[in-house]
């Protein structure tokens, strides 16, 4: 095997990848799209979540994740990587890479500081088509693509990589991760007076989308990027608190400052659970 393929969090599962793929995957994770392995049953199962998923974005995603949603191209197969490249490239000097599964820190971030975005290149089988516990290219495609062909949340991921190289420096990269999970994965955001999803776990997801933007049970504070580095997340349940963003440009200002000093000021705070709440918590309304 030529790179050890990433575990995550405390499971003992093994990712089920194949990381060795007969030497074709490189020292930086990334790997041929394998067009030729997909079955006939594959492409099905893309184009029924793609049908599905799209049709509950109205009112629920942000404005630019629709807007950008046809980018993608095709919805009846699995799209090549190749054909989503010539367009985005072009867009924000974004390139989607093939990888095998989930990778480790540093070449994720890597990968992330020179505008390359890893997605999975296998799918879900047809039994998992409601739930999946690790992401596949339908997570990976629909949920995070799109975006990048925002030119400021383009930005904002590249900046992300970079700063994850420096956590990992820093012996931070829980926290930095932890600012993913709520932002990059489960971030809402005011749009017109009203929460929309810009997170690729929720706009990937049929259960969480209307969850996380309607639902009466979760808090939605107002991100603080100190706050979101102090709080624990679920990874095997819908989210117990949201933190919402008036617009990419915000976070992208919000993170910009240099982490250091936040990073030590987070080892002496303590850590919150996933559904803690403060007094000095700003709820996100419904109104911006
Ligand atoms: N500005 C952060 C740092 O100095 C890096 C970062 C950028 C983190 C964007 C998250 C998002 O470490
Ligand atoms: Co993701």
């Amino acid at each position: 095997m030529a790179v050890k393929p990433a575990v995550y969090g405390n499971s003992e599962r093994p990712p089920r990848g194949d990381y060795s793929r007969g030497g074709e995957v490189a020292a930086d994770y990334t790997c041929p799209q394998n067009y030729a392995a997909y079955t006939a049953a594959d492409h099905d199962t893309y184009s029924r979540l793609y049908k599905r998923q799209s049709a509950l974005l109205p009112g629920l995603a942000c404005d630019e994740f629709i807007a950008a949603l046809p980018s993608l191209g095709v919805s009846e197969r699995i799209p090549r990587f190749e054909d989503i490249n010539n367009k985005l490239f072009k867009a924000t000097g974004w390139e989607v890479v093939a990888v095998p599964g989930l990778i480790p820190e540093v070449p994720f971030f890597t990968l992330l500081a020179n505008r390359k975005f890893p997605v999975t290149d296998w799918i879900r089988k047809p039994e998992e088509f409601d739930y999946i516990v690790e992401p596949d290219i339908f997570h990976d495609l629909f949920g995070h693509v799109p975006l990048l062909f925002d030119p400021v949340f383009a930005d904002h991921m590249q900046a992300y990589g970079a700063g994850g190289l420096k956590a990992h420096r820093l012996g931070a990269c829980e926290q930095l991760s932890r600012l993913y999970w709520y932002t990059i994965e489960f971030g809402l955001m005011r749009q017109r007076g009203e929460i929309r999803a810009y997170g690729a776990g929720i706009l990937s997801s049929a259960g969480e989308l209307a969850y996380a933007v309607k639902n009466a049970e979760p808090q939605r504070i107002m991100l603080d990027v100190l706050r979101a580095m102090r709080t624990r997340y679920k990874i095997d349940s819908y989210q117990q608190t949201y933190f919402v963003i008036d617009s990419f440009q915000q976070l992208f200002d919000m993170t910009a400052p240099d982490f250091t000093p936040l990073y030590q000021q987070l080892r002496r705070m303590k850590e919150l659970a996933a559904d803690e709440s403060l007094p000095e918590d700003a709820p996100a309304g419904t109104s911006a």
